[in-house]
């Protein structure tokens, strides 16, 4: 085997799926999860099956079950049947579990949203609200969105019972609540529509300003990401966005990924242009250092909260109703994998000591005697200095300058315009 051949065979990871939390990790981000429905999990083994997959998701979120409404319907009553169904998913399949959501204005009882309020008393129920709900999960949960969705979408305080009876005091007073009875999870903020860089954007940035600056805990920011499809913003603008918060010390992360066709059914070209939405998206917070993770909402369009708000809309996930993989997917796990080959390996006396072993025992064949020699393998009249693309590695598309021709025995295919990958 040619030198070149053997230290890409020995750097290429062993036994490595392609699915797209192992790809995410490869790539350096902590996970590539979802939003499980609590609906579907108990009565749909296709849906289970893949959700439950660990190289797919490494982290699940309840897409309703830990909410204010599922959780403290009724003031002092607690209840968790609902929050348990993913927090056990997540406990017998070890994946991670992301938590979700304590101050939020929606889904909120209206013994809550109706009442009337002192900041002394509001204070006292979001903090027995904390102690108990976050104190069942302890330990469990990566993440917790402690604040969902103050922000309204022209960048104004959104209007809620919270804001109303503290103004912007609801915040520091709520992440230092949560930290508190979990000082090991991060507590994030989360909202939807920051991507664009607007208003809003401008106004969740002064959030975490307020919430430091009152000297309350904040550690991360979550990037919703309901999106459209033809209208996510490139990925280097989304990056630039995501780096305005990592630039205040805090970690960002897409936390509700959907990009969602307007109208449907949704033409090829459409599908083709969802992909690169994704990949966009996906691409992004592989751009940015303090990006740790992507979470779609859910990951199938047989369940999606889209076509119940959106009325027409839709089609906005990465596997379809009958669970196939959509060119969504495909554009996904492509850029993940793109990375992960190009991110160097950590075992850096490993590939030191192999250069030094392979110069030192190989004899480079000389290229006159290559017909006569009956060892010379094929592959070893490349000449030395052609690079060879490594399994899942990139090796053609729109832009793409670097190797065309996988090592063996991948074989370079056509993924879409802009994207080729040794398969
Ligand atoms: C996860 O899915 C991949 C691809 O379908 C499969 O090869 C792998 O065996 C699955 N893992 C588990 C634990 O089911």
């Amino acid at each position: 085997m040619h030198a070149n051949a053997l230290l890409a065979a020995l750097l290429a990871p062993a036994a490595v799926s392609a699915q797209l939390n192992d790809l995410a990790v490869r790539a350096g981000l902590k996970y590539f999860g979802t939003a499980l429905r609590e609906g579907a999990i108990n009565s749909d083994a296709a849906y289970a099956a893949i959700l439950k997959n660990k190289s797919e998701f490494g982290q699940l979120v309840p897409e309703n079950g830990q909410k204010w409404d599922a959780t403290e319907a009724s003031r002092g009553t607690f209840t968790y049947t609902q929050g348990d169904i993913t927090a056990n998913v997540a406990k017998s399949t070890g994946q991670g579990l992301r938590c979700h959501t304590m101050v939020w204005y929606s889904q909120l009882p209206n013994w809550v949203s109706g009442g009337s309020w002192t900041r002394a008393t509001l204070t006292s129920v979001i903090e027995t609200h904390m102690a108990n709900v976050m104190g069942h999960y302890l330990g469990q949960c990566y993440a917790w969105d402690v604040a969902n969705e103050a922000v309204a979408d022209d960048g104004s305080w959104r209007d809620s019972i919270f804001y109303r009876t503290f103004g912007t005091d609801f915040l520091p007073i709520s992440f230092s609540a949560a930290k508190k009875v979990d000082p090991n999870t991060k507590l994030y903020y989360n909202d939807y529509n920051l991507e664009y860089n607007g208003a809003k954007t401008n106004r969740a940035v002064e959030l975490v300003q307020i919430v430091q600056s009152a000297g309350a805990p904040i550690d991360g920011v979550g990037f919703q990401g309901h999106l459209i499809v033809g209208s996510t913003p490139s990925r280097s603008s989304l990056a630039t966005v995501l780096k305005r918060f990592t630039a205040l010390g805090v970690e960002v992360a897409y936390t509700e990924l959907d990009i969602r066709h307007s109208s449907l059914p949704a033409s090829s070209a459409a599908q083709v242009t969802q992909g690169n939405d994704f990949a966009s998206v996906v691409g992004s917070c592989l751009d940015v250092a303090g990006c740790v993770g992507v979470t779609v909402w859910s990951f199938t369009d047989k369940y999606s909260w889209i076509p119940e708000t959106f009325s027409g809309q839709g089609d906005a996930l990465i596997y379809d109703k009958n669970f196939n993989k959509k060119a969504a997917w495909t554009s996904i796990s492509s850029v993940l994998a793109a990375k992960a080959t190009t991110t160097p390996p950590p075992a850096t006396t490993l590939i030191t000591s192999v250069v030094t072993t392979s110069t030192s025992t190989t004899t480079p064949a000389p290229v006159t005697s290559s017909s006569s020699s009956s060892s010379s393998k094929p592959t070893s009249s490349a000449p030395p200095t052609t690079a060879l693309a490594a399994h899942w590695g990139q090796c053609g598309g729109n832009g793409w300058t670097g190797p065309t021709v996988c090592e063996s025995p991948w074989t370079c295919k056509f993924s879409n315009a802009w994207y080729s990958q040794c398969l």
